[in-house]
């Protein structure tokens, strides 16, 4: 199994990486490969809504988006990984969704379906530091049609709520336990997928 990371803090070995980390450990554990991207390392310009893409479904915009693409197809899984910012994903996050809307063209526009009935997924990896009962709404929401645009089924989100400075995720062992539960649940999707 391929999975993609697309990292989304700008905070290295922050709450939402080390959260993907432990979903990732156990991934190649199991033989699957881990394509970190960090998205805050990178030149990506948003996108500018020139319907550029209506036709092609190519982004007309030329910087590091380019690999992202090539990595997003490739992979058998993605993950999208974001620490709520004012209730919503990351700028990283967002700039880097904004411009998968080649590929909502790609889906909708042309009507050109994308690897399906593979069983690729997307998945949402989010931290907080406040515990709002609606603090991860919104990138849920958001993520979803991201995937969706990605051809790539909503395999679900592992959210911790509570979590501020750096690393205070590492505080919490019970939600380090949930990321090794959560990879264990998504092995088991994507493996039983393999064998239907
Ligand atoms: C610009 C900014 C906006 C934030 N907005 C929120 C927010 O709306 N709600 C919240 O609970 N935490 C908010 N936070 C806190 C982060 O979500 C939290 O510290 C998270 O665990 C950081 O993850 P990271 O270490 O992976 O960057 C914000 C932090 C920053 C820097």
């Amino acid at each position: 199994m391929q999975v993609v990371v697309l990292l989304g803090s700008p905070r290295k070995g922050g709450n939402s990486e080390t959260l993907a980390g432990k979903v990732a450990e156990r991934v190649e554990q199991a033989g699957g490969t881990v394509n970190w991207i960090r998205l805050n390392d990178l030149s990506l310009r948003p996108c500018q809504g020139c319907g550029g893409c209506d036709k092609t479904g190519s982004c007309v915009v030329k910087d590091d988006m380019g690999a992202i693409y090539q990595a997003v197809d490739q992979a058998d899984c993605v993950f999208l990984v974001s620490p709520v910012y004012f209730y919503g994903l990351s700028a990283q996050c967002k700039t880097c969704g904004d411009r998968f809307q080649a590929r909502w063209a790609r889906k909708y526009l042309l009507k050109e379906r994308f690897r399906q009935g593979e069983g690729r997924k997307g998945y949402l990896l989010a931290t907080a530091a406040t515990s709002g009962q609606k603090i991860f709404d919104c990138s849920i929401l958001t993520s979803r049609y991201i995937f969706d645009a990605l051809d790539l089924e909503y395999g679900g989100e592992l959210v911790v709520k509570g979590v501020d400075k750096r690393k205070a995720i590492l505080d919490h062992p019970e939600e380090l336990a949930r990321a090794e539960a959560f990879a264990d649940m998504l092995l088991a999707s994507h493996q039983g997928r393999r064998e239907r």
